[in-house]
């Protein structure tokens, strides 16, 4: 036999180990870096996409330990605490961020769910359809008064 066709020696197989356990911990590393980016990425569109090139109603979101402030650039940064109404059919984008922990912006029956991170703003985007006020919460773990954290999201007409 010569050298270009080893046999399966002890320390070749050591070797293919090595490489596939480096392999391994090389596609982990690519798979989490991009999941990252990814769940940064999450702009929620709702049914009436002919709407979306309509100025949107921008509502900034800020969470803290424990609660939200809520506020309007449109109207002059006037803020709203932990209610916010938001016109019917108009394109509305949450500006979702946190002053200190982590926690999440979830409002189930809107679809509406984003992380709220220190030093970043997550946008989420939707189109309300449908009148009435919705319950959102605070979708992460974020310490002893987490299940305080609500607020309430009132579509107009
Ligand atoms: Cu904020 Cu949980």
């Amino acid at each position: 036999r010569n050298n270009d066709n080893p046999l399966p020696t002890k320390e070749n197989r050591r070797l293919e180990i090595t490489w596939t356990v480096a392999t391994a911990i090389i596609l982990l590393f690519v798979g989490v870096a991009s999941y990252g980016v990814l769940a940064n990425e999450n702009v929620t569109y709702q049914p009436s996409e002919e709407l979306e090139n309509e100025d949107p109603v921008v509502v900034h979101a800020e969470a803290y330990q424990w609660g939200w402030e809520m506020s309007y650039p449109e109207a002059g940064n006037f803020s709203t605490g932990t209610e916010i109404v938001v016109p019917k059919d108009r394109p509305v984008v949450f500006q979702v961020t946190s002053r200190d922990v982590i926690h999440g912006f979830h409002v189930p029956e809107m679809a509406l769910k984003t992380d709220a991170f220190p030093g970043q703003v997550n946008t989420i985007k939707t189109v309300p359809y449908e009148e009435g006020t919705y319950q959102g919460y605070c979708s992460e773990y974020c310490g002893v008064a987490h299940s305080q954290m609500y607020f309430t999201v009132e579509v107009v007409s």
